[in-house]
C-alpha cells in the first residue's frame, strides 16, 4: 500500500473513532452528541441538579447526566438551609450525597453557596444580634469549606451581594458586618479551603452599573491580597432578548481582572415576564394570570425556534471567548423540573433548557452542538 492511502485509510479510522466518542448511547433514544465531550477542549459543561437526580431515583436520567455534563451544582443542597440547621449543629447528608454522585461519574462539584441573603437557616432570618450574625459567618464557612476542600471543586463564596444600581445590598451579613464582610468572606474561605477555587456570582452582572459594582468588588478583594479565581454570571435571561453585548463586554471586563468567567445558572424562559419583573431574586412573586402561562400544551414550532436561535447566538459568543470561560452550567437538566416552572409566577409551563420533559433534546441543543462545529472543535 503506498505511504499516501495509509495515512488516509488512518485519518479515516482515527475521525471515526473521534466521531464515536462525541456521540452517546442515551436509554430509549439512538445516540446523541455529548455536550461535555463536544466542548471538552473549551470549558467545563455543568447541570444544577435536586436531590432527586442526586439520589438515580431514575436511570434515564443519570444516564443522561452522565453522558452529557461533566460537573455539577447541587441546586439547594448546599445552602446554608440544608446545611445547617441548627445554631450548632451541621447535617451534612445530601451535600455528602452530592459529592458521592460526583465522585461515581467523574465529574466535578461547584459548592453552592457560602453566604448569600436567601435560603438561610430559619434562626438567621431576621437576626438582629451583631455578635451573632458575626459567629454564624465564621463558622459556617469555616466548617463547610473545610470540610469539602478537595472534594468540590470550587464555591460560590458569595452570592448575590449587589443591587442592580452596583451598590452593595442591605443584606444581614452587610448590615452586622459591613462592607468588607465581603473580603472577609473569601479571606476565611481561602484559609479554610485552599485547594478549592472561589468565586463571586450573581445575576444581572453582565450590565451597566451593576456590572461596575461587579468590578469593584473584585477589585477590592484583590486589593486586600485575598484570593479570588472567577466571577460567575448566572444567566437567567429570556429567549429573544439576551443582552449578547452586555454578556460580551462583561466576559472582557472580568477577564481583564485575571479571574476566569463562569455562566453558572444558564437557563433562557420562554414566558412572558410578569409586569415589573426582571432578576433573579428568589424572592420575588407574581400572581398566576392565564395570559402568563400560553404554552401549557407545547412550545410552538416559532418559539423553539427563537429559543434555539438564542442559544446558538450565546454559545457563538462563549466559543469566541473560550480562553476566558471556565464553565458553563444550566440551571436544570429537563424542562420538568426547571425552577422557572414556578419562579417568579408559581404553576407554569415553562422550557428554558436543552432537553424536553421526555429527556429528548430539543432543537436548542443541536444548535449549541453545532456552534462548536463550527468553531472547528469536531
Ligand atoms: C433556586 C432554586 O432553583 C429553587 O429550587 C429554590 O426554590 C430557590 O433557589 N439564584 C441562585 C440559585 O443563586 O440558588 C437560585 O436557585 C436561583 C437564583
Amino acid at each position: 500500500m503506498n505511504k499516501s492511502i495509509v495515512t488516509a485509510v488512518l485519518v479515516l479510522f482515527c475521525c471515526g473513532l473521534r466521531a464515536q466518542s462525541l456521540n452517546v448511547e442515551r436509554p430509549g433514544s439512538g445516540s446523541i452528541p455529548s455536550l461535555k465531550e463536544v466542548f471538552r477542549d473549551d470549558f467545563l459543561i455543568g447541570a444544577a441538579l435536586n436531590m432527586s437526580e442526586v439520589e438515580e431515583r431514575d436511570p434515564a436520567v443519570s444516564a443522561l447526566i452522565a453522558s452529557q455534563f461533566n460537573t455539577l451544582t447541587p441546586e439547594n443542597n448546599m445552602k446554608a438551609a440544608f446545611l445547617h440547621p441548627g445554631w450548632d449543629r451541621y447535617d451534612f447528608v445530601q451535600a455528602d450525597e452530592v459529592v458521592g454522585f460526583a465522585m461515581r461519574h467523574h465529574m466535578k462539584v461547584n459548592g453552592h453557596c457560602l453566604i448569600w441573603h436567601s435560603q438561610l437557616p430559619a434562626y438567621m432570618r431576621g437576626m438582629q444580634d451583631a455578635d451573632s450574625v458575626r459567629r454564624y459567618f465564621t463558622d459556617h464557612i469555616t466548617t463547610v469549606a473545610g470540610r469539602y476542600d478537595g472534594k468540590v471543586y470550587s464555591w460560590d463564596v458569595v452570592n448575590e451581594a449587589l443591587n442592580e444600581d452596583g451598590t452593595l445590598r442591605k443584606s444581614i451579613f452587610q448590615r452586622s458586618l459591613g462592607d468588607n464582610y465581603i473580603v472577609e468572606a473569601f479571606r476565611l474561605a481561602q484559609k479554610a479551603a485552599p485547594h478549592t477555587q472561589l468565586y463571586y456570582n450573581d445575576y444581572n452582572i453582565e450590565r451597566g452599573s451593576k456590572r461596575e459594582g461587579a468590578v469593584a468588588l473584585v477589585k477590592k478583594i484583590q486589593a486586600a491580597g485575598v484570593r479570588i479565581d472567577g466571577v460567575g454570571i448566572q444567566g437567567h435571561w429570556s429567549a429573544g432578548r439576551v443582552p449578547l453585548e452586555d454578556i460580551e463586554k462583561s466576559i472582557q471586563e472580568f477577564a481583564a481582572l485575571g479571574v476566569k468567567v463562569m455562566f453558572t445558572e444558564l437557563d433562557l424562559s420562554v414566558l412572558p415576564s410578569p409586569r415589573g419583573h426582571g432578576g433573579a431574586d428568589v424572592s420575588d412573586r407574581a400572581a398566576y394570570e392565564d395570559q402568563l402561562n400560553p404554552y401549557v400544551n407545547g412550545l410552538p414550532d416559532s418559539v423553539q425556534a427563537v429559543l434555539a436561535q438564542s442559544y446558538a447566538q450565546l454559545f457563538g459568543l462563549f466559543m469566541k471567548y473560550r480562553d476566558k470561560i471556565g464553565r458553563v452550567t444550566f440551571w436544570g437538566v429537563d424542562d420538568g423540573q426547571s425552577w422557572l416552572n414556578g419562579f417568579p409566577v408559581r404553576g407554569r409551563t415553562n422550557y428554558p433548557l436543552l432537553f424536553d420533559r421526555q429527556l429528548r433534546p430539543k432543537p436548542a441543543f443541536y444548535k449549541v452542538i453545532g456552534t462548536a462545529e463550527r468553531a472547528g472543535v469536531m
